[in-house]
């Protein structure tokens, strides 16, 4: 009987960890909760909200999980972790507190500060600060990017080159409640020029490992323009990652990080997401997120050269030292595939064929889909996202467009250009 696994959440991301755990010869059962139309997921939870400590400790019971994987930052911040371990239940993720690292980025950016990392300059408002803010703007030229402290989903922060845009965005996060909650306070930092990526830390509280890096493209239009998403497809490894600048993130962001949680004494067994700027050549943090990305984790799984699942046990036993994980040296390329009208309003329940004729090499991660007798239905703003994986970065891309052809379902969208910027034409 090999070890059961219970997956919460319901996307790509979700979708693409499962698929990892279940290649493992130690893995038995691999559930995700609610789960969608392409996943191993129980009627009875479809429903089930995934921030309730209470319905998830009763879903991992009755299906026998020995191990749950949280996937989404909402039931990291609100402490499913600490409630599942205190019963007992072997759990991925960080603790409440250590939660606050993508839950407040306020909270974030003085982690950052209190263990010299490297980030954007900035300060901190409330509502009673609108003054102050204003000419910390003045200070900055109007070179300026206002985020709400707290979570909203991906859309709470406003990059600017200019002080007007700049104030209005304080004064709607902070006087109007643009964000609610959200924006009862806001961060204002210095506006960073560069060329972004994503490194990914396994963690157990004292050591790290580090997964395979990645570059997503949260825009929805080609050429990175139009509105952000929760991004729209991703490539890895990132061709400008050069071993120099691996070892720079290593030794002035990711060695920091991990003694700063380790000093803070936070109960952390889980993913560290950590997003970069690299300005000439050197590192700087622009945000930690307490999970994985969704899509970067689909092109991350996919270079794999094991099972996600041993780490994660040998995470959970706080023995990662030394751990030494297998990498494929091919280019992952992951396409998203969405709902016409994503992020704003769009159509869901439509008919999505075309999977069973993917070129070899290619693998569909389901996200907003459902099953319904025996019909595959769109059920989400991001529908699938397709893999590929090659030796050749040109055909890796060059496979995923042809796979995201292929599927077929009415108001399908998908960026043509994934990739274009970094992989030789
Ligand atoms: P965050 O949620 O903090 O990562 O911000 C979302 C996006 O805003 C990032 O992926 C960047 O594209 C952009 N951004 C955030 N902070 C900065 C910064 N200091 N300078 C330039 N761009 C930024
Ligand atoms: N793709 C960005 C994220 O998952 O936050």
């Amino acid at each position: 009987m090999g070890t059961a696994v219970l997956v919460l959440g319901s996307g790509g991301r979700e979708h693409a960890l499962a698929w990892s755990i279940a290649q493992s010869p130690q893995a038995g059962k691999v559930w995700v909760v609610p789960g969608n139309g392409g996943t191993h997921s129980p009627a009875q939870y479809a429903r089930l909200n995934i921030s309730d400590a209470q319905e998830v400790a009763r879903c991992a019971r009755e299906l026998g999980a020995q191990l749950v994987v949280v996937g989404p930052e909402a039931p990291l911040a609100a402490g499913i972790v600490d409630a599942l371990e205190a019963q007992g239940i072997a759990a991925i993720g960080p603790g409440k507190q250590a939660a606050q690292l993508e839950a407040s980025k306020a909270f974030a950016k003085a982690f950052m500060h209190k263990y010299q990392i490297p980030t954007a300059r900035y300060r901190d408002f409330t509502a009673d600060q609108l003054g102050e803010g204003y000419a910390f703007i003045d200070e900055l030229n109007g070179r300026a990017v206002v985020k709400a402290d707290g979570l909203a989903a991906g859309k709470g922060v406003v990059v600017c080159t200019e002080a007007e845009p700049a104030r209005q965005a304080l004064r709607e996060m902070l006087m109007e409640h643009r964000f609610q909650q959200a924006g009862a306070r806001v961060v204002v930092e210095e506006l960073l020029p560069g060329i972004e990526m994503s490194v990914f830390v396994l963690t157990d509280g004292k050591h790290g490992l580090l997964l395979p890096e990645a570059k997503d493209y949260k825009r929805i239009g080609e050429g990175d323009t139009g509105p952000n998403t929760g991004g729209m497809g991703s490539v890895s490894p990132v061709p400008f990652a050069t071993p120099e600048l691996m070892q720079k993130i290593q030794a002035r962001v990711v060695a920091p990080t991990l003694s700063g949680l380790a000093a803070e004494g936070w109960h952390y067994k889980g993913f560290v997401f950590i997003g970069l700027m690299i300005v000439d050549g050197e590192p700087y943090v622009l945000e930690y997120n307490v999970r994985m990305g969704d899509p970067e984790t689909q092109s991350v799984m996919a270079r794999l050269d094991e099972s996600l699942l041993e780490p994660l046990l040998v995470c959970h036993a706080g023995k990662l030292a030394g751990y030494s994980l297998r990498v494929k040296p091919q280019t992952a390329v992951t396409v998203v595939l969405a709902s016409q009208g994503y992020p704003d309003n769009y159509a869901v329940g439509e008919p999505v064929s075309g999977l069973d004729v993917l070129p070899a090499g290619v693998v569909a991660f389901h996200a907003g889909t459902r099953s319904q007798e025996g019909q595959l239905l769109s059920a989400g703003g991001r529908v699938l996202a397709v893999t590929a994986l090659d030796a050749d970065p040109r055909r890796a891309r060059d496979l995923a467009r042809q796979a995201a052809e292929q599927v077929i379902y009415t108001g399908k969208y998908f960026r043509q250009d994934i990739g274009r910027d970094v992989l030789a034409d």
